[in-house]
């Protein structure tokens, strides 16, 4: 019997193969939501584009197995992403989920993975794509940001909207405030859209995201947990 267990979560557990630069907050948001069984699928390996990325202590911390693609060892970025995707192939990755990986994915490697690469990006998209959201949310005085999980395809934060969250910006607010304000939201949702994944519940089907077959409003239903 315990034979059939292993071999029945060997077959329905989805593998998951995470890319990071940084901190690596959603990584262990994810890393713990695979723990508690919040997320049936298994982080089978941690990329990353930064050998300092603390994110890659904390795969280590979980036994995670973690591979460093550097910029600096390829002649071009297609051929870095080129790496990247042998290794992910390699590994039989389901899904490929970008937690503050400040890479460009290449049109080869987005075309490659379609309907399998997850991305969050901390803002209302369309609004504030590209970096420095924060800076610029506050500075056109917005009253409220979030943040948006979307699926990628070849345009920079232009992939189907899966869930996005608000937050207000009070008056008062410090930048860090509003970082963390949304950074909360990012932990709690990115494990749940995460878990639809794994469970077959989310696709992408001709550009749109669906959850159960239904087509997902393009804003703030995240409380249907
Ligand atoms: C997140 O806030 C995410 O929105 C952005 O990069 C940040 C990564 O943070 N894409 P962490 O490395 O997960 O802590």
């Amino acid at each position: 019997a315990i034979c059939r267990l292993f071999f029945i979560t060997r077959v329905f557990m989805k593998n998951i193969v995470v890319l990071i630069s940084g901190e690596g907050s959603n990584l262990q948001a994810m890393i713990d939501a695979c723990a508690s069984g919040q997320i049936s699928g298994k982080i089978c390996a941690v990329i990353s584009n930064n050998a300092d990325a603390y994110g890659l202590v904390r795969a280590k911390k979980a036994g995670i197995p973690s591979f460093i693609f550097e910029r600096k060892a390829y002649e071009t970025y297609q051929a870095m992403d080129q790496a990247i995707a042998s290794q992910i192939e390699l590994i039989g990755a389901d899904l490929i989920v970008l937690a503050g990986y400040m890479n460009i994915l290449t049109p080869a490697f987005t075309q490659r993975f379609a309907g399998k690469i997850l991305n969050i990006h901390p803002s209302l998209l369309p609004k504030y794509s590209g970096l420095d959201t924060y800076q610029r949310a506050m500075t056109d005085g917005e009253t409220e940001h979030g943040m948006t999980i979307h699926f990628v395809n070849e345009i920079v934060d232009g992939g189907s909207i899966i869930l996005q969250a608000k937050v207000p910006i009070f008056p008062e607010d410090e930048i860090e405030d509003v970082i963390a304000r949304v950074q909360e939201q990012e932990h709690r949702y990115y494990p749940l859209v995460i878990a639809w994944f794994c469970a077959d519940r989310l696709k992408e089907v001709d550009g749109k995201a669906y959850l159960d077959g239904k087509p997902l409003p393009p804003e703030d239903y995240g409380n249907e947990e």
